[in-house]
This record gives structure tokens, sequence and C-alpha cells, in this order.
């Protein structure tokens, strides 16, 4: 990571994305080998980190009835290993469970073994609900041969 000091770290803001942010979400969605579909309708539910006005990390959340789909970590390459994906995700996580989200799914078929230490599990396609299977992720998006994951939240 660039400038790899507490006080960088503490630099970083973190807010929800607004319309302007689409072109930077997606392309750091796309450097990072991750799907666009369904970001923009979703974009509301996106969380970034920018540090100096730079986009350096991003997590979407999408919102289908009792259950959310977590969708779209990702963290420039030059800041991964600093604790950015897990904040983004703490918070969306968070969110959810304001939201009375009762489990949140993720597909993956590249971070499978980073997932478990956020409580993360996985399951079987035939344990994801119908609504989330709607999604534009789950139809088009992520190959069948993604790992599908589940994290139960606590009852508020
Ligand atoms: C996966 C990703 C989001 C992690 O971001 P990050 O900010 O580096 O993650 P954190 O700082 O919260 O955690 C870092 C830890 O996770 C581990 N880790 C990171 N990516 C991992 C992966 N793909 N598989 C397993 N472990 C991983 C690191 O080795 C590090 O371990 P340590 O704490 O024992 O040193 C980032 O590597 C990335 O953008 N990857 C490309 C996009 C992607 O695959 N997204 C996930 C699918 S939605």
């Amino acid at each position: 990571m660039s400038g790899d000091t507490a006080a960088d770290r503490r630099c970083v803001a973190v807010r929800s994305a607004i319309g302007e942010d689409l072109p930077g979400i997606q392309a750091l969605l796309q450097r990072s080998g991750l799907p666009i579909a369904g970001v923009e309708e979703w974009l509301p539910h996106f969380l970034l980190a920018e540090h100096e006005g730079r986009m350096v990390a991003v997590a979407g959340l999408e919102l289908h009835g009792a259950s959310a789909l977590l969708r779209s970590v990702a963290v420039e390459p030059d800041w991964r290993g600093s604790g950015l994906a897990r904040q983004l995700i703490d918070r969306q996580l968070s969110e959810a469970h304001e939201r009375h989200i009762k489990d949140v799914y993720l597909l993956t078929t590249t971070a499978e073994h980073y997932f478990p230490r956020l409580g993360f599990a996985c399951i079987g396609r035939s344990d994801v609900p119908a609504q989330v299977h709607e999604s534009v992720e789950f139809r088009e998006a992520c190959p069948a041969s993604a790992v599908v994951m589940r994290k139960t939240l606590a009852e508020r």
C-alpha cells in the first residue's frame, strides 16, 4: 500500500455513493474482475472509501425482502491488506441489521477464503431465497461456478 501509515488510514473517508461516482465505481470493479451489471440500480446502497479524493475501495448492498446481497467488494491493489474491505463490509452489515435484514448473501469466485473471517459460510444455491436469486448479479453476472455464502445477522 502506498503511504502505508496509520495517519493515512485515518484519513480515509467513507461515504455513500452518489450518481457521479458511478463511472469510477464501475472502473474499479472492472479492474478488480467483478461484474458491473445492476450497479447503477443499487448505487444509493453502495459505500465507498476515499483517500485525498481518490476512490480506493467500494462495497455494495442489494436489498431483497428480509435478505440482502453483499456485492462489489473491491479495494485498489495498493490499499489491500489495510482493513478497508472489512471496514466497508462491517458498515454494510450494520446497515442491513438496521433494516431488519435476517440473512446476508454473497457470490464470489475469488474470495471464498476471505469471507469466513467475517462470519460468512458456504451454502448451496438451493438455500438462496427466490428474491435474491432474481437479482441481476445472481441471474446474469456471476458464473455458475461462483461460491454462494451466507451470514445470518443477530436478531434485533
Ligand atoms: C478481497 C478484497 C476485497 C480484500 O480487501 P482488503 O481490503 O485487502 O481486505 P482486508 O484488509 O479487510 O483483509 C486483508 C486480509 O484478507 C486476506 N485476503 C485478501 N483477499 C483475500 C482473498 N481473495 N482470499 C483470501 N484471503 C484474502 C489478506 O491476506 C489479509 O489477511 P491477513 O489479515 O491475515 O493479513 C480485495 O483483495 C479485492 O479487492 N479483491 C478483488 C475483488 C474481489 O475478489 N472481491 C471479492 C468478491 S465480492
